[in-house]
């Protein structure tokens, strides 16, 4: 049997939310920081165009607020919007005195010198946006970060870990049950050490930082960590979620059939990438004003369209399946861009493209949307405070509103900065007492093991789940296909629970189930929104409507959705 063990903070995450939050935390307490895989494979680690900061001064600020009010298409809560821009150069600030190298226009044997280089992404009225190493913004926070917690005495790191559960007793989460997430290893045995069997960790608060849910869908720009992971503990532990109709598509993934749907940063068209279809055409003049640079949800149901456009004509009578229409490519050309040096500006772009043969100044790029980020998540108040007493979560498992229903572009590294320190704040002057767990109140007996049979039938309903999310509750919506895609959920759902009987359990097995619970709170939340707004689109019900609809979807603790203002 495992034995009880305890710390005042476990933080569930180490991307740049969880890693933010455990520097302050530290100040005050121990700190356990718990990752699935090792400590750089976040989606932070991933993020590629930067991060959009005001640094001016005031006007600065203003238009910055104005972007993310207006990009989230009606629904941004206005002070979490307000405490992200007004907050974020500081937070901006305190990470480059802690080490973070950002591009600056100078030499980079001097990475001291010269102006930051800024560049613009979809629905920025300005170019505001740092970003490092060309390509690779967020793998240099995430250094940064990292490096500045290993300073930090109080700072301990239980990597190739998961929580498993949380504990709630008497209205509040009071520990979590922690266990190995990768089965060939050895199990973790004291808290920040590999357990041999499960451990349960008791803690003052615990916050949720574990990122978001992009493997739900088959398409995703997402590693594979992005399992929801942290959102489904929540719900199942009956905090409530918020706006998980909304799911950020973004609208240039690579588009290569059997090749990962690479992120193709929208920093691209910010330097001055264009959009065509197959016959060539500029096509975005036909969508919004900003062309490429419209909303990132108008560029990614624009791309969506023109790919499907003429349909009839597109129908293959020899091709197996035939009456599908086969979508039509659309293509990132830079080969006008001329005064910049592509290859050492987006490098990490240009070499993943080298793999292909594909080169930004010679070739049409493929791209297509793939799932890129959840505005919704586990709701918080402004400080990270979930509706379970104890549970905090910041970032992007976390719902604050600061997105509303389209996220501007950049805007979420400086969100987790931010908020990841807000939350961090909250947990401290809450300060709530540790509550002792007995030994015998253990996380139980090691579970089971599955048998290989058993593992590929979890691949294989992974697998159904992503497409059938894709199909039926991806960029266009509407009521039939969304409850066609409950019922594979449903269906997916009853199948991990057969598979589960008998304490057989895993980390596939858990991930399994919570993007099967991430992607159910999608479906019901995307059934009662019948109107289109920011990133969510019905087919069925194609307009903006104010009247019923300017207030955010809550998924309580009995599992229905509501609207509420907030
Ligand atoms: C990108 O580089 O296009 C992604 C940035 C973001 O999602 O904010």
């Amino acid at each position: 049997m495992a034995k009880a063990s305890s710390v005042d903070f476990l933080v569930m995450g180490a991307g740049v939310a969880g890693l933010r939050a455990a520097v302050e935390l530290a100040r005050h307490g121990d700190v356990l920081v718990v990752t699935k895989e090792s400590v750089g494979e976040s989606n932070t680690h991933y993020a590629q165009g930067g991060i959009a900061v005001a640094m001016e001064g005031a006007e600065d600020v203003a238009l910055h607020l104005e972007d993310t009010v207006n990009a989230g298409d009606g629904l941004v809560y206005r002070p979490a919007a307000e405490a992200l821009v007004n907050e974020g150069p500081l937070r901006v600030a305190e990470l480059i005195e802690w080490g973070a190298n950002f591009d600056r226009e100078s030499a980079p044997a001097d990475p001291s010198g010269g102006h930051f280089l800024r560049t613009r992404e979809g629905a920025h009225s300005l170019a505001r946006i740092l970003h490092a190493h060309g390509d690779a913004t967020g793998a240099e926070i995430s250094r940064a970060l990292l490096a500045f917690t290993r300073t930090r005495g109080r700072i301990r790191f239980a990597e190739w870990t998961r929580v498993a559960g949380l504990v709630v007793a008497d209205g509040r989460a009071i520990a979590a049950d922690l266990a190995s997430a990768e089965p060939s290893r050895a199990e973790l045995g004291d808290a920040g050490r590999r357990p041999r069997t499960r451990l349960r960790v008791a803690a003052r608060s615990i916050l949720i930082a574990s990122g978001g849910a992009g493997q739900v869908y088959s398409d995703t720009t997402n590693p594979a960590v992005a399992t929801g992971d942290g959102i489904a503990l929540a719900a199942q532990a009956k905090a409530e979620l918020a706006d998980m109709e909304f799911y950020q598509f973004h609208p240039t993934a690579l588009a290569l059939p059997g090749v990962p749907r690479f992120l193709l940063s929208e920093a691209l068209r910010g330097e001055g990438a264009y959009l065509r279809n197959d016959r060539g055409e500029r096509f975005m003049e036909r969508y919004h004003p900003l062309l490429e640079l419209a909303p990132r949800d108008v560029v990614a149901r624009a791309i969506a369209r023109e790919a499907m456009l003429d349909r009839a004509a597109h129908l293959d009578p020899a091709a197996p399946g035939a009456g599908a229409p086969q979508p039509r490519p659309v293509y990132l050309d830079m080969r006008h861009v001329r005064n910049l040096d592509l290859a050492a500006r987006f490098p990490g772009i240009s070499a993943f493209l080298a793999q292909y043969g594909l080169d930004l100044r010679r070739d049409l790029i493929p791209v297509r949307p793939a799932a890129h980020y959840l505005m919704g998540g586990i709701r918080t108040d402004l400080g990270g405070r979930t509706s379970l007493a104890g549970l905090y979560a910041a970032g992007e498992a976390a719902c604050t509103g600061v997105h509303g229903a389209n996220r501007l572009a950049s805007n979420s590294l400086l969100e987790g900065l931010v908020f990841g320190a807000r939350a961090a704040r909250s947990m401290l002057s809450d300060s709530l007492p540790l509550v002792s767990i007995a030994a015998s109140a253990d996380a139980g007996p090691a579970p089971k093991h599955l048998s290989a049979k058993e593992q590929k039938c979890v691949e294989g309903l992974i697998a159904g789940l992503r497409a059938s999310m894709w199909t039926h509750a991806g960029l266009l919506r509407e009521e039939s296909s969304l409850l066609q895609g409950l019922a594979a959920q449903a269906a997916c759902e009853a199948a991990l629970t057969e598979v589960a009987a008998g304490g057989r359990s895993s980390r596939r097995l858990a991930e399994a189930q919570a993007m099967c619970r991430v992607a159910r709170a999608i479906l019901i939340s995307a059934l009662a929104r019948t109107e289109s707004r920011g990133a969510h689109f019905r087919s069925d019900y194609p307009r903006r409507d104010d009247q019923n609809f300017q207030n955010h979807s809550v998924i309580g603790r009995d599992g229905q959705v509501r609207f509420e203002e907030w």
